[in-house]
């Protein structure tokens, strides 16, 4: 066996949405196999080709370049109604995947009753103030049941007689805690519902565990494409304002089934400043004009669901936490252009704490977080960056910018990118990306 370490995995290390959809299609061409281990369709990946944007939930983000096969491991949950989508959507666009897209026996499903059960949860949640603002589709229900041995998984669908007495506990479950009033189809409804809809999935649902470590042995490169990022880890993240996977790297093995070796490299995906979606710590929100001009400019509104996301500054300790908890090799700033055209630009180096001191150790709970404040270093701005391919075409204070920006992080950049379309960045020379992006 070959066993080749050029396998890459691409996480974000903020709070999602940094742009892995963009980096994981740029370096697909190079990877025959590109991988999702964890999420669902609270994800959103969004690739731009020729000004036209095609945006992934469920699919990973190589589907538009015909040599990459697909997988979707053990560790995601998956809605099949909006894969089915999701694939008609591709279809529409030319991009056929039948014979190259396997999904995991052990993938877990989505079911209404666990979308019901999220907006239920998030609606009482909001009444004492404790929402979190899930994207309410089902993902945090779906991770429940698979934790509370109720899920059902892809491999379950090769039996549809023993479904309805599979799916019935969980469904009970959900039942007693809306209450009977509550609108939820009934579970005969549900089961037929899902063998409907998983009627043409049954050709894709596979042992992609074997697979991989076949292609691992046989030397196909592999891709592995992180889904949410390091601050929403269940593990962590701000808990509780996180989602229910480990996002992070050790998703990706338990994910998979594959072991740390057949990892290579880990580029960690970053945007030039902050954002988030949904409720949590924070620190670099700016509710101002700046923020509102960065999610303006940024065009800052979720994928998935289209809410606004919050803005603010580079938040460096959070970063710097994210790249020491994934092992990052190189970084891939994203978004640099958005910040041309402003007078001054923030990197927050650290936080002052109630006590007047100043740290770059994140708090682990969600309310130490509220006494702290971002420590803002400011640079002078720059005009445009937008569509420059080679880092030393960059502005003179761009470029002081990203340096202290690698330095706060200890990690070095090897991808910039200065716009949405595939050729809109630089690759930076002498890093391990250059031999597959150069
Ligand atoms: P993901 O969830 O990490 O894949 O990121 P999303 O797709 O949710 O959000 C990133 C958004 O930024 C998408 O709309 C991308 O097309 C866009 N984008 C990616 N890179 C750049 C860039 O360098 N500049 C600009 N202006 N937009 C970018
Ligand atoms: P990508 O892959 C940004 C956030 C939600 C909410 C929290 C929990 O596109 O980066 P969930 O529905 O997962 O239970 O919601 O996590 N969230 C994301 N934010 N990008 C994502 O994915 C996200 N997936 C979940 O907004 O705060
Ligand atoms: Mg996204």
């Amino acid at each position: 066996m070959s066993l080749a370490r050029t396998n890459l995995a691409i996480l974000g290390l903020q709070w999602g949405d940094e742009g892995k959809g963009k980096v994981v299609d740029l370096l697909s061409p190079k990877f025959r196999q590109v991988v999702r281990f964890q999420g669902g369709n609270n994800a959103g990946h969004t690739v731009v080709v020729d000004g036209v944007s095609i945006a992934l939930h469920q699919v990973p983000s190589g589907a538009l370049h015909p040599g990459c096969f697909l997988v979707v491991g053990n560790g995601v949950v998956l809605n099949l109604e909006v894969f089915q989508q999701e694939l008609d959507r591709l279809k529409a666009r030319g991009f056929d995947l039948t014979g190259r897209l396997m999904l995991s026996e052990k993938a877990h499903i989505i079911l209404p009753h666990h979308i019901a059960l999220d907006q239920w949860r998030e609606i009482r949640a909001d009444k004492v103030g404790a929402k979190i603002g899930t994207t309410g589709r089902g993902i945090g229900p779906a991770y429940e049941m698979k934790a509370a041995r109720m899920g059902i998984r892809l491999g379950d669908l090769r039996h549809p007689e023993a479904l309805a007495a599979r799916i019935a506990p969980g469904y009970e479950e959900v039942q007693i805690r809306l209450g009977q009033d509550s609108p939820l189809p009934s579970l005969q409804a549900i089961v037929d519902g899902l063998l409907k809809t998983a009627e043409p999935f049954l050709q894709f649902i596979g042992d992609t565990q074997s697979h991989l470590i076949e292609a691992w042995g046989r030397g196909d490169s592999i891709l592995f494409e992180g889904a949410q990022a390091t601050l929403l880890d269940i593990d962590h993240g701000t808990y509780p304002f996180v989602t229910s996977s480990n996002c992070s790297l050790g998703g990706l093995f338990t994910g998979t089934g594959l072991p740390p070796k057949a990892v290579g490299q880990i580029l960690g995906i970053a945007k030039a400043y902050t954002t988030r979606v949904g409720a949590g710590p924070f620190p670099a929100e700016l509710l101002d004009a700046t923020g509102d001009r960065i999610r303006e400019v940024g065009r800052e509104f979720g994928t998935t669901t289209g809410r606004p996301r919050r803005c603010g500054w580079f938040d460096a300790p959070i970063t710097a936490h994210a790249c020491r908890t994934n092992g990052v090799d190189g970084l891939a700033i994203m978004k640099l252009d958005v910040l041309d055209g402003m007078e001054d630009v923030g990197l927050i180096v650290g936080y002052r704490t109630g006590e007047g001191t100043v740290t770059t150790k994140l708090p682990s709970c969600a309310s130490e977080w509220r006494d702290i404040q971002p420590v803002v270093k400011t640079f002078k701005g720059w005009d445009s960056t937008r569509g420059i391919t080679d880092h030393r075409n960059l502005p003179s204070q761009a470029q002081a910018y990203l340096e202290s920006l690698a330095e706060s992080v200890e990690v070095p950049i090897t991808y910039l990118s200065t716009g949405p379309d595939r050729a809109e960045g630089c690759i930076y020379p002498g890093t391990f990306l250059e031999p597959l992006l150069g």
